[in-house]
């Protein structure tokens, strides 16, 4: 993905000017601690990557890259809590470095301070980037319940599952790409259009962290198995259920209602129905249906070819990734 490294060299110089070293320490350095963890920075590097092929205006859309960066880190923070999650790019998460509370405050100031960086966006009416980005803000919480709530159902559909992460997930990728349109003031038709896409190709991402989450190597950086542990409904293991024997179907629903101290046996019984039930080869297809849906509004917002093959080719980058 050579073509990201010039957006990636200016967004880090943005992120190194804006150092967050203010007192109290105990409240901004877990910020630069989880900023300073990297990450992919899908979010700047495609919001700066649609203002710049859209309309040519990086630099106009800093703060925004920023924003997002800012508000999908905040969302990490509480993230971890509640998915009693150790790891987070291959180092402690922030409530098991510093503590839960730490955790909670370093997020909530985070997001107020994605809103100060949005409120810089040099734009006319800066009020149509808050509407969209309030939307998204709401949406990613209702999503999170969602999953929260799953933990405890038993009835959870597929259906209900792509919903619970186009919310959580993908709104938050459309959102990304439909303000780097508007920055560019873009044609309304390109910027819906580039949400669409975002939205379809963030489902796709959420299908990928999903498999990662269970089949992935240590680079993913994150707990092994986290959502077996978690009793995550995904779709991993909804299709299991879909297509397990009788026993196999009832093996997944007892352990899914268990939280074993050690749960080494929970996890290798679940990836031995996934291996017999092939749920992986599931995932892999439902992730291409979903890519094609993003195309699809790629297509229909008639962008040139070379900015089309920058989409495109961000999109394979986002569903191959290894971590
Ligand atoms: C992790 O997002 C949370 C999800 C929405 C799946 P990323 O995979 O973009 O995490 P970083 O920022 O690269 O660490
Ligand atoms: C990510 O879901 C959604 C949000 C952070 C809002 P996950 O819980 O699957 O993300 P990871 O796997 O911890 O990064
Ligand atoms: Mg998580
Ligand atoms: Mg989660
Ligand atoms: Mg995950």
């Amino acid at each position: 993905m050579q073509y990201l490294e010039s957006y990636k060299i200016k967004f880090d110089q943005f992120l190194k000017d804006n150092a967050f070293s203010f007192d109290p320490k105990n409240l901004y350095e877990p910020i630069d601690y989880i900023l300073s963890l990297g990450g992919k920075r899908i979010r700047p590097l495609l919001l700066l990557m649609t203002a710049d092929l859209v309309g040519n205006q990086i630099k106009k859309a800093l703060p925004a890259a920023m924003a997002v960066e800012l508000f999908h880190n905040f969302t990490l923070l509480h993230d971890d809590i509640m998915d009693d999650a150790p790891l987070r790019r291959g180092k402690s998460s922030v409530h098991e470095k510093y503590d839960v509370n730490t955790a909670i405050l370093s997020g909530d100031v985070m997001l107020i301070l994605s809103y100060q960086y949005l409120s810089k966006t040099n734009i006319r009416d800066l009020s149509i980037l808050y509407r969209k980005f309030n939307k998204m803000a709401r949406e990613v919480c209702e999503g999170q319940q969602m999953d929260m709530d799953f933990e405890n159902r038993h009835d959870v559909s597929i259906a209900e599952y792509i919903e619970m992460i186009r919310l959580k997930t993908s709104v938050l990728i459309g959102t990304t790409l439909e303000m780097g349109a508007i920055i560019s003031e873009a044609d309304e038709r390109v910027s819906k259009h580039l949400y669409g896409f975002g939205e379809n190709i963030g489902i796709a991402f959420q299908i990928q962290d999903d498999l990662l989450d269970t089949f992935g190597t240590p680079l993913v950086g994150k707990q092994k198995c986290g959502d077996i542990i978690q009793n995550k409904k995904t779709y991993l293991y909804l299709k299991a259920l879909d297509l397990a024997s009788k026993d196999e179907k009832n093996t997944l629903l007892r352990l899914f209602s268990t939280a074993p101290e050690d749960p080494t046996e929970k996890i290798e019984t679940v990836l031995n129905i996934y291996k017999s039930t092939n749920v992986k080869g599931y995932a892999e297809e439902l992730k291409l249906v979903y890519q094609d849906l993003a195309n699809s509004h790629l297509t229909a917002a008639c962008l040139e070819n070379s900015v089309f093959e920058n989409f495109n080719s961000f999109g394979n980058y986002l569903l191959a990734r290894k971590s």
